[in-house]
This record gives C-alpha cells, sequence and structure tokens, in this order.
C-alpha cells in the first residue's frame, strides 16, 4: 500500500458555493502557521483551555513542515471580498494526523476542526471534515478518531450528524495523559 498522500496530492483545492458563501479548502502550507496559530487561540479559547495552549508559530512551522512532518493541515479560504471584520480571508482550518489501531489498521486522528464564528453554518466545517476523511480514505485508513469536550454539546450534535459514534459512551474509553514531571519521571522509571 502507498504511504499517506500529501493534501494536495488528493485533489486540487476544492471551490465549494454553498449556500451564500464561496471558499476553498486546501492543503495548508508554511504562510499559514501564522493564521493557523491564531485560529488554534481561538478554538483554545472557545473551549475555555487558553492556558493549556503553549505552541508558537515556530513549533508549528517545524513540527509540520519539515522533513518528516508530526501532523498535516488543511485550511479554508474565502476570497477576499468575504473576508471577515478582523480582514481575515483563512477562517478555518482542521489539523490531522495518521494513527495505527491494533484492532483496524491504518487510523487518521483529527487533532483540530475550526471555524470563524463569523462563517459557521455555511458548510466551511463540513467540507472540511470530509477533506479530512477523503484524504484518510486515500492513505488506506479505515478510521477517523478525535476528541470533543462533553459540554460541547453543538459540535456533539454536529459530529453525530456527520454520522460519527459516541466512543466513551458506547465503550466506556477515557482519555489519558502523562506530561511534564510524571512524563520525566516515566522515562527515567522513577517509582
Ligand atoms: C463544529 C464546527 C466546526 C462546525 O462547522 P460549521 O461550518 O459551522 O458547520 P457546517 O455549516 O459545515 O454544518 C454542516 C452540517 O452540520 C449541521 N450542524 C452544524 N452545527 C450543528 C449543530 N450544532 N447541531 C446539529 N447539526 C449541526 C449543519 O446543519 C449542517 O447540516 P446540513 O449540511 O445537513 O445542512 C464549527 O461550528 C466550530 O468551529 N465550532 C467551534 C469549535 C469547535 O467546537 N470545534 C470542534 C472541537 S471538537
Amino acid at each position: 500500500m502507498q504511504p499517506p498522500p500529501h493534501p494536495s496530492e488528493v485533489e486540487p483545492p476544492c471551490r465549494r458555493r454553498d449556500r451564500d458563501m464561496d471558499f476553498t479548502i486546501r492543503a495548508a502550507t508554511l504562510e499559514d502557521c501564522k493564521d493557523i496559530s491564531r485560529m488554534i487561540a481561538e478554538l483554545a479559547e472557545y473551549e475555555k483551555v487558553s492556558d493549556q495552549v503553549k505552541i508558537t508559530q515556530r513549533d508549528l512551522e517545524q513540527d509540520g513542515f519539515s522533513k518528516n512532518p508530526f501532523f498535516h493541515g488543511i485550511i479554508a479560504e474565502v476570497p477576499e471580498h468575504h473576508r471577515s471584520k478582523d480582514g481575515h480571508t483563512k477562517v478555518g482550518y482542521s489539523l490531522y494526523f495518521y494513527t495505527y489501531s491494533s484492532w483496524k489498521g491504518r487510523a487518521v486522528y483529527m487533532e483540530d476542526l475550526y471555524v470563524m464564528p463569523e462563517f459557521r453554518g455555511k458548510g466551511i466545517g463540513k467540507a472540511l471534515m470530509s477533506k479530512v476523511a477523503q484524504l484518510g480514505l486515500a492513505a488506506g485508513c479505515h478510521q477517523l478518531n478525535f476528541a470533543v469536550l462533553d459540554w460541547n454539546k453543538a459540535s456533539l450534535e454536529f459530529y453525530l450528524s456527520q454520522g460519527c459514534w459516541d466512543v466513551t459512551a458506547d465503550m466506556g474509553y477515557h482519555c489519558m495523559r502523562c506530561e511534564g514531571d510524571a512524563l520525566e519521571h516515566l522515562a527515567q522509571g522513577d517509582p
């Protein structure tokens, strides 16, 4: 089986005119990192976890756009005449990477999905997620995984409306994490 494709290899940027908005979904480039960083901060603010964001534009440039990238990204862009109140034309994004399930094999993990408030309800979120699904299938993946905060009912409803199911509710999995000192201790074999 072929290695996972770069987002730009699957098909040319897709241009959509859904409802009253013309927009493009395309592969993210190094030059998008400033806007991705801005939208990561906006998403964290929406999720009430701004204090957790330590990533910088430079981290994104290094980790997403060097020889062996840790993540891939896609961008939703609108034409100049539809730019946001603050003058932005990059109005949504998704970051994703490939993982592996010992039950199902290749999988794609969608780390972030975000559309700026002014541009929601116009089909952009659906188009971004559809693109991640398309890229995952092209890479031979059998699953698209992601997490959503329990109080984020609007997004939970959005995901359910896209045919996704709640793994926590149905199988009882908890998301677990080890970081900071605990990670150092674990790596050093400390008790
Ligand atoms: C979730 C999010 C990405 C959806 O993007 P969007 O552009 O507003 O959604 P779309 O316009 O593409 O909606 C696509 C479909 O989902 C439906 N949908 C959207 N929000 C919905 C909701 N809250 N409940 C039910 N359905 C919903 C729409 O009706 C539409 O269905 P249709 O195609 O049959 O008309 C966007 O609202 C967002 O960025 N939210 C804040 C950040 C966030 O919570 N991200 C997810 C973190 S896990």
